[in-house]
């Protein structure tokens, strides 16, 4: 009795520790990479933006592309009805392409909102659907064992009380801006944060949280205008242990955010922040815009998908990668075939992804690879995005390798000390050399993985 007492009170101990580590910003590297440590082996999540835009059909952004006010835009939410909406099969899409977690727009600059949020009437179960979107998708993706985030938008061009500035729909008109002081951006943030409490509180353990996004400096919104303190300690007492982005204008904190989100482009090197490695996560799109957009013609294919991920992974990141649901709730058949295909090298693949960093600096990449390195298996992965014919040197890498095959059939590679066919390559006796097959694996990147001695 006396012993679970102690314990009981050892466990209250050790949270009431970590939250006030964290809230505090004292969390130490150790403590914080623990924290991490499931997003940082699993390199792989799904992105959805979902939200009255795919109606548009036409980009996420199109309230304010095409200047629309609340009475304009009005049409998408008096006709939301996405009757084909299954969310079990978004989480199975995701799960067979090989992703560990997903990241939804609760709320996306528009205003809407997913789940029956007690601070607005702008949500789903106002539409002709009617019923709460969220919830069930958590509980599906949770279901096929992925972790969840949220994304939430800072930007809400809907509310009464945001004001007009130069990223919002109605920034040309005059009439609307002359009205802004009778817009009042603190009710704003206190909205922000009652919804945002909401999210924290109302769907279980929350994995990460996606805020979205600051344009501080003149006629912009920064973190003064968010409240972004207050609202990020709250978070952090409310679900101790998430994950949260880099947008809300806090970067000069410690406790503010916990990765890097390069957008839409392959950052060089792994992503600094003050000249130090951060965990990093580019957010992808499949075609150019999040949102549901019907006549973009400019799709990846599979294989540079596929390359995506894996580059990503070879500078020590994480790739999120975007699907726009229908507005009839559906996957459409494009990104639907290219999940299926990224699952399909996944199946095969995945240890030269999960669980893998950046290699350490000592092995040289060969030409026209990607190292990647599982340093709890001892495991070097090299990717060949062209394969050479039947020789593959190594520089350097002699004395460092036990035993080599291919990845997808664990079929031996056999290799030897120098360039034997290197023919007028200068001989070197640190490069051993692969013997690879002539003719290519029948996968989108074949991958030969390394025990290292
Ligand atoms: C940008 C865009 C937005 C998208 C997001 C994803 O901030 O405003 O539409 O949701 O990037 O990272």
């Amino acid at each position: 009795m006396k012993k679970c007492f102690l314990r009981g009170l050892w466990v209250m101990l050790l949270i009431a520790m970590q939250l006030f580590s964290v809230a505090d910003g004292a969390e130490t590297f150790e403590q914080k990479a623990e924290r991490m440590q499931w997003w940082t082996e699993a390199r792989f999540g799904m992105f959805i933006h979902w939200g009255l835009y795919a109606m548009a059909a036409r980009h996420e952004w199109v309230k304010n592309h095409e200047r629309m006010s609340n009475e304009q835009y009005q049409k998408y939410f008096d006709l939301w009805n996405p009757d084909l909406y299954n969310p079990s099969e978004w989480a199975r899409a995701a799960k067979n392409a090989g992703m560990k977690y997903f990241v939804v727009t609760s709320k996306h600059h528009e205003g809407f909102c997913l789940w029956d949020s007690k601070y607005t009437d702008y949500k789903a179960t106002n539409t002709p659907w009617g019923k709460d979107l969220l919830k069930p998708m958590v509980d599906a993706f949770r279901a096929e064992g992925l972790k969840v985030g949220f994304y939430y938008s800072l930007i809400d061009w809907h509310h009464p009380d945001f004001t007009i500035d130069r990223m919002h729909p109605l920034r040309d008109n005059q009439a609307e801006r002359a009205k802004n002081k009778d817009r009042d951006m603190n009710k704003y943030a206190e909205y922000v944060y009652q919804q945002v409490q909401e999210l924290m509180t109302e769907f279980g353990a929350i994995d990460c949280l996606f805020l979205d996004f600051s344009y501080p400096g003149t006629d912009g919104k920064g973190h003064k205008d968010w409240q972004s303190e207050r609202l990020v300690k709250r978070i952090r007492e409310l679900q101790p242990n998430i994950i949260i982005n880099d947008r809300a204008d806090l970067l000069n904190t410690d406790y503010g955010w916990d990765f890097s989100t390069p957008e839409q482009f392959m950052p060089r090197a792994w992503v600094t922040v003050n000249d130090k490695n951060v965990p990093w996560e580019t957010c992808q799109t499949f075609s150019g815009s999040w949102g549901y957009h019907r006549d973009e013609e400019s799709w990846k294919s599979p294989r540079q998908l596929v390359s995506m991920l894996i580059e990503t992974v070879s500078k020590g990141g994480n790739l999120l990668l975007n699907v726009g649901p229908t507005a009839r709730g559906t996957f459409d058949e494009r990104a639907c075939s290219r999940l299926a295909s990224m699952g399909e090298w996944m199946k095969y693949h995945s240890r030269s992804i999960y669980g893998c960093t950046a290699a350490p600096q000592e092995f040289q990449v060969p030409q026209n690879c990607f190292l990647t390195y599982n340093p709890q298996l001892n495991r070097l992965y090299i990717h060949i995005m062209e394969l050479p014919f039947q020789a593959l040197h190594l520089d350097g890498y002699q004395g460092k390798v036990k035993y080599a095959q291919l990845l997808n059939d664990a079929s031996e590679i056999h290799f030897e000390r120098q360039a034997s066919h290197a023919g007028g390559g200068s001989k070197n006796e640190n490069t051993i050399t692969l013997r690879l097959p002539v003719k290519q694996p029948n996968v989108i990147v074949p991958v030969v993985e390394l025990f290292l001695q």
